[in-house]
């Protein structure tokens, strides 16, 4: 997720914002950049890598007298982690410089077009494209608040961007739409950031802003605008006590459980572009034919992503999908066929068994697909075509949001493989997406429900210390997440089992100190999972069921999700299963956010 700070005042502007995206440095990021005004213009400074970086090109460049600045910390989403890709981007004349969160959906259009007119583009991004746009802007109104208002009119997607003018210095105007922006009012100087720790130690009187909102700092005055009528608007400045920590994870005590409650915007941000005219747009399959025959091969969480496509894979395209742990498969002596295709799941794309199942794949001749969340990362790069997630960086040592978006993808590959073979109907994938659209909203209504009641649940039954999570179909791969997670943060025994294998001996376990976690929702499935939730309370073992109105085996300690559409239910029972070990381990004091442990993702066998 990139960062963003903006700053017009009295101090020299570099080191306060260099020093703004250092407390950003959290988020994760793989390019950095500053543009700053002085006497002799607008200047733009970038760096692949980490600050250090850019540190070592400012150091030797006077910019002491530069009073007005804004910096980026990339994450990249539309092209590769070089410099050239690094923000801010200026805009052919170099009047103005921009630094831009979120993802512009029809930035390939707006660039053709701005291409046929003349405009010469130096980077992939389309951070790029949109400064051009707000200069052509500018251009045809003859101001820069109704330029920008111009632009963004024509643009989809989701920005938050923070902007200098050669010509107006001392001024940065800022905007957003689905991603966070706010701004930090201080004495003689005023901030915008994506972030409060950016400015903390400056101020702590903040102006949230809203989607559609245009603010105009300097440094003594700031005034918010209405996107659309340019009209001004009154805004409440808040005082803010977080500390640095606090601000860092948006509030939340901890990174995972911030990553938990950013889930619908992880599907928003999924689906960003990829639904055309009520179908799936992934152009990066097209380079690839349909597999007749899908191995897919990933790691941990990225793995039980595979196991629920499977799922869906056989059911609406048809396509045999076998599911290998990458590292079996990389030392097992594999059967490849004509017309199959190695997919590879991983949210850093570092993994080095899955890295080795690539090398295995492609020394075989087999087509690879990458599907990750790091642009750039070694799977990237060694796959024939990648599909990135588009989640933004995990910091949680345990995987979360990750897995939401590995689904939502796998969702949009299973419908678009099962268009090109003509199998599925143009009005039941329309009704996918339409679901998959509204999953979201649901989902961010309900995630305080569901913490509620995670919580009381864990603490009724904080005195196991071995669950069995049980599922049937679609949900045993979220059974076997669901009893990873409390393995990994609470530090709990749990057994992930498909609920039909029970009776074959590993209920003799069961008894009223190891109790069962059910995923009991309302699909065909639901009967042969009560009968199986029997045998469970014939020994006396206590049930958690996740259930759906009106259609609940009876247990102990029913636990109702909302109905939702068919496979979708997923998408609730996730966060519940995700939410239930953060609330244990919590509950146990277990420490939950430790530093992401490298060493689980890139092991080197
Ligand atoms: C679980 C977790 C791990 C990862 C696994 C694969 O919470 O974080 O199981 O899912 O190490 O990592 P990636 O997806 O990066 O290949």
């Amino acid at each position: 997720m990139c960062g963003i700070i903006g700053y017009s005042g009295h101090r020299p502007a570099i080191p306060a914002i260099v020093e703004g995206l250092r407390r950003l440095e959290y988020r994760g990021y793989d390019s950095a950049g500053v543009a700053y005004e002085d006497p002799r213009g607008l200047h733009v400074i970038r760096a692949e890598g980490k600050l250090g970086a850019l540190d070592d090109k400012i150091r030797g460049l006077d910019t002491t007298s530069s009073l007005c600045g804004i910096g980026h910390t990339r994450w990249a989403t539309h092209g590769l982690p070089v410099e050239r890709n690094a923000h801010p981007h200026m805009d052919g004349a170099g009047r103005f410089a921009l630094v831009h969160n979120g993802i512009i959906e029809n930035y390939a259009e707006l660039k053709a077009e701005l291409q046929a007119e003349g405009h010469v583009f130096l980077s992939e991004t389309d951070t790029e494209v949109l400064v051009h746009m707000i200069a052509k802007g500018v251009d045809q109104t003859g101001d820069v608040r109704r330029g920008i208002s111009w632009a963004l009119a024509r643009v989809d997607g989701a920005y938050a961007f923070a902007l200098l003018s050669k010509d107006h210095p001392g001024k940065i105007w800022a905007s957003r739409k689905a991603s966070p922006l706010l701004m930090g009012v201080g004495v003689g100087e005023n901030f915008v950031a994506s972030d409060i720790p950016a400015f903390l130690p400056y101020t702590r009187e903040v102006v949230f802003l809203d989607n559609g909102e245009l603010v105009e700092i300097d440094a003594s005055s700031w005034q918010v605008f209405d996107i659309v009528s340019l009209e001004p608007k009154a805004k409440e400045v808040r005082h803010i006590s977080w500390d640095v920590q606090a601000a860092q994870k948006d509030g939340y005590k901890h990174f995972m459980l911030k990553e938990i409650f950013e889930q619908p915007k992880v599907i928003r941000d999924c689906l960003a572009g990829r639904i055309q005219k009520g179908q799936v747009a992934l152009p990066e399959l097209d380079a690839l034919p349909v597999p007749e025959r899908l191995t897919i091969v990933a790691c941990g969480t990225s793995y039980h992503a595979g196991l629920w496509a499977k799922y869906l894979l056989e059911t609406w395209a048809r396509i045999p999908v076998q599911v290998e742990i990458a590292s079996e498969f990389r030392y097992r002596d594999s059967v490849f066929l004509p017309g199959d295709l190695v997919l590879t799941i991983s949210q850093s794309g570092e993994t080095a068994d899955t890295l080795a199942a690539i090398r295995i794949a492609r020394e075989a001749g087999v087509a690879i697909l990458g599907l990750c969340n790091v642009v750039g990362s070694s799977i990237a790069r060694e796959s024939d075509s990648v599909v990135y997630t588009q989640a933004g960086p995990e910091i949680s040592v345990a995987s979360t949001k990750a897995m939401c978006s590995q689904m939502v993808v796998l969702l949009l590959m299973t419908l678009a493989w099962a268009a090109r073979k003509g199998i599925l109907a143009a009005e039941a994938s329309e009704d996918c997406l339409r679901a998959l659209i509204r999953i979201s909203d649901l989902l961010e209504a309900e995630l305080p429900a569901i913490r509620k009641q995670a919580k009381i649940l864990c603490q009724e039954y904080s005195d196991a210390r071995s669950f069995f999570v049980l599922g049937r179909g679609l949900y045993v791969p979220l059974a076997l997440e669901g009893a990873l997670k409390p393995k990994e943060i609470s530090y709990i025994h749990a057994a992930g089992y498909a609920s039909g294998e029970m009776k074959h001996g590993p209920i003799a376990l069961i008894d009223a100190q190891v109790p069962t976690f059910a995923m009991a929702l309302n699909d065909d499935l639901l009967q042969k999972v009560a009968s199986n939730l029997q045998g469970v309370q014939a020994r006396g073992g206590r049930i958690i069921a996740l259930v759906n109105p009106g259609a609940a085996p009876v247990v102990e300690s029913p636990w109702v999700l909302p109905e939702a559409w068919g496979p979708l239910k997923s998408f609730l029972v996730l966060p519940a299963v995700q939410l239930f070990a953060y609330e244990m381990a919590v509950y146990l004091g277990k420490d939950v956010d430790q530093p992401r442990n490298l060493a689980k993702s890139v092991t080197v066998e």
